[in-house]
């Protein structure tokens, strides 16, 4: 059977769930796509770091460039995360003939048009599913299925930590402090959380939303953004006695041919579908003009959930170019 080589940049959450799914499905991915992915060398900086996953050593590399410049490779995955280096890793890459799979939301929606042109440009593909809202197939159903709908508007909890945060406040009463670090033990939550809390990240998975419905790209910093750190106990009770629940909402509508957007935690009457939108899940609502309205729900974060959507873009890959 014929090999699809692949290059992981990067063995962190993300990365560590697509070895692991890459390894253990192996059998139904080589009989799907008549083709052996295996992964050949995977850039791994901080070599004292915990691994999620066993992998020989012999494949790990503290050098890029034993990914991006090497002929063998066919694929390259980024999941370091971060907008640089990781923007140049991907460039270089496309520029090396490699077709790029991205889960970095961060990256993609401070450069998109670099990344899509640079892919055009070179003859290559450039899929990122996995970067908005984690194993929920949500990009691919916009440019396939969705394509002949103008959409009106995209709104959707992309964030799984703060809905996690919220959801732990609203049932149980728990403290922010208390569940923050339970998300992150849990691994959906950041390190460093200020891009969750702050909204940063959804703003970051709003923005590439824009660009696949509307066809512009906004800079993430440029989308009105207020995070979940000013919401207390109180506002969640008086919430409640209203009927409503507080969710961390990305939304952006078409108004007089202008699209407007935002991130704010935003009160959600408690029958709205994102209302029953719990814990580390995410989902994304869309009005399309023929289609009208659609939700897509699932685990918007974890290593598994995440390479899921990272190793479905793969196999496309390998279906469509070997
Ligand atoms: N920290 C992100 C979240 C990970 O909580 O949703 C997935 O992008």
């Amino acid at each position: 059977m014929k090999t699809v080589k692949i290059g992981l940049l990067g063995l962190g959450n993300v990365g560590g769930g697509t070895y692991q799914i890459l390894t253990e499905n192996k059998e139904i991915i080589e009989k799907r796509t008549g083709l052996t992915p295996e992964v050949v060398k995977i850039l791994q900086r901080s070599r004292g770091k915990k691994r999620l996953v066993e992998v020989p050593d012999n494949l790990l590399t503290e050098d890029p460039d034993d990914i991006i410049k090497n002929p063998d490779i066919d694929i390259v995955v980024e999941m370091i995360g971060g907008i640089e280096p990781a923007t140049s890793f991907m460039v270089q890459a496309m520029k090396e003939g490699k077709h790029v799979v991205s889960a970095n939301k961060a990256a993609i929606a401070a450069n998109y048009r670099l990344l899509t042109n640079t892919a055009k440009e070179n003859g290559v593909e450039f899929l990122f599913e996995a970067s908005v809202a984690g194993g929920i197939p949500v990009l691919t159903a916009i440019q396939n299925p969705l394509q002949a709908n103008n959409f009106v508007e995209v709104m959707g909890i992309l964030n799984g930590t703060t809905n996690y945060i919220l959801t732990k406040m609203t049932e149980e009463g728990l403290p922010y402090d208390e569940v923050l670090k339970d998300a992150q033990a849990k691994g959906f939550a950041e390190a460093d959380p200020t891009a969750d809390v702050e909204g940063i990240d959804a703003a970051n998975k709003l923005s590439i939303l824009i660009a696949l419905c509307f066809g512009k790209h906004i800079d993430p910093t440029a989308i009105p953004t207020v995070g979940i750190t000013g919401v207390g106990a109180d506002d969640i009770k008086a919430a409640a006695e209203s009927g409503k629940k507080i969710k961390l909402i990305g939304k952006a509508s078409l108004r007089d041919g202008m699209v407007e957007y935002m991130v704010a935690p935003t009160l959600l009457d408690e029958k709205h579908p994102l209302a029953g939108v719990s814990n580390e899940f995410n989902a994304v609502y869309i009005t399309g003009d023929m289609v009208g309205e659609l939700m897509f729900y699932g685990r918007g974060a974890g290593p598994l959930p995440t390479g899921s959507a990272v190793c479905g873009d793969i196999l496309k890959i390998m279906k469509e170019k070997f």
